[in-house]
């Protein structure tokens, strides 16, 4: 009986680690991310509402919007065709590595591996652009 209150016991305080862990994981930091941005996406795109399309297309609304829609921006073929929408999964699964998720797009950008980077990045996204 004792035996297995402390089984219990471990099993719960994994179960809440691995729960902090992931919710650590959603919420980057958006300072961060600000800074991220700024060196690494501002050069091609803008965030506020009106704002220019340049290389890439003005993000603004960007969480929940359908992949290629953003008015008087020329998209790929790939990027109209792709019809996804934007949420956290797949800007991350697009950011992490662009020509390998989505082959043919024509955003000239390496993508960003870590986690923590792409986190926070996108954390900035949907303060920024909403
Ligand atoms: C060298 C310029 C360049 C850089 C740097 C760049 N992008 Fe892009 N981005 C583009 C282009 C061009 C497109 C359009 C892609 C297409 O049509 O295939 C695009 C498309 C996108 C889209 C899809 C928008 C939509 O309307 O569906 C998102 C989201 C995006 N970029 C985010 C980012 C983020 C975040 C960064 C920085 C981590 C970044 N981009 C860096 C040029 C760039």
């Amino acid at each position: 009986m004792k035996r297995s209150i402390a089984l219990c016991a471990v099993f719960v305080t994994a179960a809440m680690t691995a729960a902090t862990g992931a919710a650590r994981a959603q919420s980057g930091d958006v300072a961060k991310g600000e800074r991220a941005f700024n060196l690494q996406c501002k050069a091609c795109h803008t965030l506020e509402r009106g704002g220019a399309n340049k290389i890439g297309p003005n993000l603004y609304g960007l969480m929940g919007r359908r992949s290629g829609t953003m008015k008087g921006y020329g998209y790929s073929e790939v990027m109209r065709r792709f019809g996804i929408e934007w949420t956290d999964k797949t800007l991350a699964e697009y950011l992490r590595d662009p020509r390998t998720s989505m082959p043919g797009t024509k955003m000239v950008f390496a993508g960003i591996r870590r986690q923590d980077q792409l986190d926070d990045v996108i954390a900035y996204l949907k303060e920024a652009t909403r």
